[in-house]
């Protein structure tokens, strides 16, 4: 899509509605009218058909049996014209390459030619999701005098809305959503009196202040008028307000009678859900979900909808879909829920409901989707959940639930698709021979106990595709009915068990993630299509070749975590069939050798080699890694000076680690042109020199902005999204809090000369360690503006002079080490400096307080041997992620709700119920998109 359109809207171009007819065949023995045929081929030749999906559309053919037609069956006027290109096969982002390029070819193009008013009785049509970016709407749709059903939406129309559609007097449903339309006034609707379905979905509505109370989802208003008339007494059924930017409930709209279907989602709602009284006795869906902030309980009113609906005397509606998702809303959910037994949708995930799940949903007899994750609910699993034999999704995962789940909870729940209940406190340990009833292709049960024998139940979900049972107390041999499932997953999650033994072959489409367990032996074959491989921490040995260098396997391969194994001998050369690969970490394993040229050929965001005994220079092939973002060879043998080309081609590093390698020469003066670099750590080399002066160029470390992704380059945009999402479930290995860490590490190098002053511009850096080297001079002034620096090192150098006063500011500092220095003075009066031990400031030839004796006779204090290179390792690893994280939390938000695929589920339900049921597809492939 080209159209610029506020990111918000992006997951909403995802879903593309193709409203779906049964296109009737007519009467064989008719002929269609010859000047409808005539007009038709006139309209044909003014498009543009890529795929040539008109091709029956020939001179002297019928056009009752054209592609697309329905004629009235005994007049043989043109009756319906379908023309919504054909809509992809799965509902599913991932839909193959091909199959999409094949979508977008099928979308009409060109003009729309005003022959089209020769079909005199024409009463459907339906352009939908075609592409006519380059045109407005034509004013000749508002002349179709018979239509009744007009579908223009998503076919990417430009520019304002005709208002001659309000002539339109039989027009039901007119669906203009999903375009980049805008419109001044909205006066031309109150026209349309037969309208029961009006769309206005996403068109820029802002300037239009005469809008009526219909179908205006998306349309940038911000305000609704708080007394609106509704007198037009219009039999007013669906509301649909989404996707703008109301904040709040409009009240008026519980003042509509025939009212059924309230959509006010993605809106900035805030303050309580209203009471509402039994005001509306028809309501069937509710749907306040995602993006609002409403922040009350949910009001008993809502619960005794269905009992008002008994006291109205006119109808059967009753509240089916409760939609209250991604609010703030507390309380319980009260015992009366039991009353509305024509739910069948319940999602109130993301909220701060608590409480137990009550029991009477057991009356609930046509839920068919419950979730209540993402809560603070406690108690147990109730049994009555296994009554509710029509439930499809079962989500209640990320809650407080505790205790023993049995058999006999899932014992009705035949229809099961999903249950989504990972990281609560439940154990479930089914007999040995248990057979579930139900056939789950989703199944989300981390962090549960289902040890320590491997589920044998599992042998019976003979439809699954996602299995997430990590954490869950397995402590077993990987079992091998599992590995030969008919079925490929799509994504397989077994990490941190205590799985043993080996794989030869995993039958995982998408993403496995089998890291912290003990698995062994050579590393198992893996589909073409894999793209996110875990094995991290485990102990698989033998060469990588195996993995990757067969001609089909890792060919898709975008993100690779092997480090932590026992793989030895060299680094294959055969790197260039993974063109994918994004991050690739093989730390902490036997590797050996030197960085293979193929390596350099792709084009990757992070290296990891940490770890190893690899050796030889800094590799030149990486010159085309203009891509790298955190590069670390740290705890090798590599050995040579730092390539000055480092500033020029590895322009986006933002963590450069070289420490503890045998790297020599100088600091390149090029380094200062990394703009992003957070984590310079060149510590435990040989190198010499003076530490250069521009260092106050690394601007990403002269800043306090430190989570503003625009530091990131460019290149983290071409970061897959799901490789992210992937990682973003990986940061309870690292801890989900970690601040973005900047720091410099130049200890234990042979750096003479002084302390540039500049070095006091690097006003982001937390951590600075200069120690172990044979600098001179004083102690710049300057470091004191670092004032949120937490630890500083410059012990064992030759300083001399004072501590400088300036260093009183730095009030957060946490380390502090001036130790064997030839300094003198008084340490400045800071609560912060004062608090630091002896041990901090020994070795120093002559000194004031508060050092009342000398220590020195004690030898080196332990933390300046150790150069804290005891916590060095976590630090980087965090700091990858939480760089990471930085950036997923930014798109977090916007992108998720669709795109992570379980919420994508939901919003699959929703948008079914949303479009009256019709058929929904999902245009998924993101790259399109953005
Ligand atoms: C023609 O259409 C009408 C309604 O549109 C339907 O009732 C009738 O059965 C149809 N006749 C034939 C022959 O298909
Ligand atoms: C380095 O790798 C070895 C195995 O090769 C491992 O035992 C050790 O813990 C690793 N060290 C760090 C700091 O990760
Ligand atoms: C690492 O590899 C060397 C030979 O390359 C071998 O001698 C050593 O045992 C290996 N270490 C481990 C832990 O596998
Ligand atoms: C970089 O890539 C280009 C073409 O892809 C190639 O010609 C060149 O040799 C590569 N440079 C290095 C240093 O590998
Ligand atoms: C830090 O970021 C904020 C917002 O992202 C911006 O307003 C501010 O100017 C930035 N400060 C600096 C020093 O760049
Ligand atoms: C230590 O500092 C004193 C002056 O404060 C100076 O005379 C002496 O030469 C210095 N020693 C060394 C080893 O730099």
């Amino acid at each position: 899509m080209t159209t610029p359109l506020p990111i918000s809207f992006f997951p909403f171009l995802l879903l593309i509605p193709a409203i779906c007819f049964s296109i009737c065949h007519a009467n064989s023995n008719l002929l269609c009218i010859q000047s409808e045929r005539e007009a038709l081929l006139k309209f044909k030749n003014h498009l543009i058909d890529p795929s040539n999906r008109l091709s029956s559309w020939v001179e002297g053919g019928d056009c009752c049996k054209w592609i697309g037609f329905v004629c009235h069956n005994s007049t043989g006027y043109v009756n319906q014209l379908h023309l919504a290109a054909p809509p992809l096969s799965q509902p599913d982002f991932d839909a193959p390459l091909a199959e999409w390029e094949a979508y977008v070819r099928s979308k009409l193009q060109g003009k729309i030619n005003p022959s089209l008013l020769e079909l005199k009785h024409l009463s459907s049509l339906d352009l939908s999701s075609n592409n006519f970016s380059s045109i407005h709407i034509p004013k000749i749709f508002g002349l179709l005098e018979s239509l009744t059903y007009l579908n223009l939406s998503y076919a990417q129309f430009q520019g304002a809305i005709p208002h001659n559609p309000g002539n339109l007097l039989k027009l039901q449903y007119l669906d203009l959503g999903g375009n980049d339309l805008k419109s001044k006034s909205l006066q031309w609707v109150s026209g349309l009196s037969s309208m029961q379905y009006l769309d206005l979905s996403y068109a820029d509505l802002h300037k239009a202040n005469d809008w009526v109370q219909l179908h205006l989802p998306g349309c940038d208003l911000e305000d609704v008028p708080s007394s609106i008339s509704v007198n037009s007494s219009k039999s007013l059924v669906v509301l649909d307000l989404s996707g703008n930017f109301l904040s709040s409930v409009p009240k008026w709209i519980f003042s509509l009678h025939g009212l059924v279907s309230i959509y006010l989602s993605e809106n900035s709602l805030e303050g309580p859900i209203p009471d509402y009284s039994g005001n509306i006795s028809f309501l069937e869906v509710l749907d306040l979900s995602g993006w609002n902030h409403l922040n009350s309980s949910i009001p008993n009113s809502l619960y005794s909808l269905n009992r008002l609906q008994f006291l109205s005397l006119s109808g059967n509606y009753s509240v089916t879909h409760l939609y209250l998702s991604e609010n703030q809303l507390n309380g319980q959910i009260p015992l009366s829920i039991g009353e509305l037994s024509s739910l069948k949708l319940f999602y109130v995930s993301k909220n701060q409901l608590n409480g137990q799940i009550p029991l009477s949903i057991r009356q609930l007899s046509s839920l068919e989707l419950f979730d209540v994750s993402e809560n603070q609910l406690h108690g147990t699993f109730p049994l009555s959940i296994g009554e509710l034999s029509s439930l499809e999704y079962l989500g209640f995962g990320y809650n407080l639930l505790g205790g023993v789940v049995l058999e006999t909870h899932f014992s009705n729940l035949m229809r099961l698709i999903t249950l989504a209940a990972s990281h609560n406190r439940l154990r479930f340990e089914p007999n040995s021979s248990w057979i579930p009833s139900f056939q789950c292709e989703w199944i989300e049960l981390g962090d549960w106990y289902l040890g320590p024998k491997f589920p044998q139940w599992l042998k019976f979900q003979k439809k699954l595709s996602y299995l997430d049972i990590s954490n869950a107390g397995i402590s077993d041999v990987m079992p091998t009915w599992f590995l030969n499932l008919p079925t490929p997953f799509e994504y397989l999650n077994l990490s941190f068990n205590q799985l043993t033994g080996g794989i030869s072959y995993l039958n995982v489409r998408d993403t496995v993630d089998l890291s912290s367990n003990r698995l062994t032996g050579p590393f198992p074959r893996v589909l073409s299509t894999l793209r996110f491989l875990f094995l991290s921490n485990n102990s698989f040995s033998g060469s990588l070749s195996q993995l990757l260098c067969d001609s089909s396997s890792g060919k898709q391969m975008e993100v690779l975590y092997i480090d932590k194994n026992l793989i030895s001998g060299d680094i294959p050369d055969c790197w260039s069939h993974c063109q994918d690969l994004n991050i690739l970490n093989l730390g902490s394993n036997n590797l050996t050798g030197k960085i293979p040229p193929s390596l350099g050929y792709i084009n990757l965001s992070m290296l990891n080699l940490r770890n190893n005994t690899m050796f030889g220079e800094f590799p030149s092939t990486l010159q085309n890694s203009t891509n790298l973002i955190m590069f670390d060879l740290s705890e090798n043998h590599f050995s040579g000076s730092v390539p000055a080309w480092i500033g020029d081609k590895l322009s986006n590093l933002v963590i450069l680690s070289l420490q503890s390698n045998n790297f020599d020469g100088y600091i390149p003066h090029n380094i200062c042109d990394l703009q992003f670099l957070q984590n310079l750590d060149l510590a435990h080399n040989n190198i010499s020199g003076v530490i250069p002066k521009c260092f106050n160029n690394l601007s990403a470390m002269a800043t306090t902005n430190k989570t503003d992704k625009k530091v990131y380059g460019d290149s983290f945009y071409r970061f897959s999204w799901s490789a992210l999402l992937v990682l973003k479930g990986r940061e309870d290995e690292y801890g989900s809090t970690l601040g973005l860490l900047t720091s410099m590490d130049l200890s234990a190098n042979s750096l003479t000369g002084e302390i540039p002053k500049e070095i006091g511009s690097l006003v982001g850096l937390l951590s600075l360690n200069f120690s172990g080297n044979l600098l001179t001079g004083n102690i710049p002034d300057s470091i004191g503006n670092i004032e949120l620096m937490e630890s500083l090192d410059l012990s064992m150098n030759r300083l001399n002079g004072e501590i400088p006063p300036s260093f009183s500011n730095l009030n957060f500092l946490n380390h502090f080490n001036v130790s064997y220095n030839n300094l003198t003075g008084q340490i400045p009066t800071s609560t912060q400096l004062q608090s630091f031990d002896n041990l901090s400031y020994v070795g120093n030839h002559h000194y004031g307080p508060p050092l009342t004796k000398n220590c020195a006779s004690k030898g080196i204090p332990t933390d300046v041997a150790n150069n804290g290179s005891s916590s060095e390792g976590n630090k980087v690893n965090s700091l990858y992620v939480s760089i990471a994280l930085g950036f997923v939390m930014g798109f977090w938000g916007v992108v998720a709700p669709l795109f992570f695929i379980r919420s994508w589920r939901i919003a699959y339900y929703r948008m079914l119920d949303h479009i009256c049921g019709k058929l929904y597809v999902c245009l998924g492939y993101y790259g399109y998109v953005v």
